[in-house]
């Protein structure tokens, strides 16, 4: 097994110390979450609210019965990982491309909590990881055109459509020097659904797993 799939073990078995019998769990998407699933069987959730349908089938294949979110309130937890993690726990998401689902269930509930491997912590977001944009698939153009104006590079993910039927921009060389405005910024262009920058609904607790162990950060 690699260091990194160690490192996401280990991060996910963090977190599971933060789930407790009778949550409705709010689940992330990708391979650290795929490691928390894993695991999820030690416990008796209610349910869960699904951030994408890749993780919904999993946990339905684990017996989990899935929440839909509108039923379920506001949520204790919610748990996933992240591509770049930045010192104060803001992020960038949507790799895989559940972004918006992800941002949603964030949203609703009252913790955030973050696992990431040590490759995941940079000092500043969007250096090397473009932020994935998610757009309505007639605005693709005229959205791809604002984001060189702000300087971008937006590459259009072949081949991929989200949950939501919309199509990902991936977008270099934006500067994300401060994500808060820029992450206003973007989704006030008309047709953006939704972009990968988590700032202003940042992580609450980031679990940082590396090398010589877990480590913990709060905001
Ligand atoms: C899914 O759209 C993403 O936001 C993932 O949460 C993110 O890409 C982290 O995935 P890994 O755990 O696979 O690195």
């Amino acid at each position: 097994m690699s260091d990194q799939q160690a490192q996401k073990q280990a991060a996910a078995k963090a977190a599971l110390n933060y789930v407790e019998d009778g949550m409705i769990l709010g689940v992330g998407t990708g391979s650290t979450v795929n490691c928390l699933i894993e695991l999820l069987s030690t416990v008796k959730l209610a349910g869960a609210v699904a951030s994408s349908q890749v993780t919904e089938d999993k946990l339905r294949a684990l017996g989990i019965e899935i929440v839909d979110l509108n039923f379920a309130g506001t949520l204790d937890i919610y748990i996933d990982g992240a591509d770049e993690v930045n010192e104060h726990l803001q992020l960038i998401k949507g790799g895989g491309g559940a972004l918006t689902r992800e941002k949603i269930v964030a949203a609703a509930s009252n913790k955030f909590i973050c696992m990431v491997d040590e490759s995941k912590s940079v000092e500043m977001l969007g250096r090397e990881f473009p932020v994935p944009i998610e757009v309505l698939p007639q605005a693709r153009s005229y959205v791809a055109r604002q984001l060189v104006s702000l300087g971008g590079e937006p590459v259009y993910r072949e081949d991929f459509v989200t949950d939501y039927g919309n199509v990902i921009l991936d977008t270099y060389d934006l500067d994300v020097s401060n994500p808060i405005e820029l992450e206003q910024t973007l989704n006030n262009i008309v047709g953006v659904v939704c972009n990968g920058i988590f700032a202003a609904n940042q992580a609450d607790v980031l679990l940082k797993a590396g090398s010589n162990g877990v480590t913990t950060l709060t905001r």
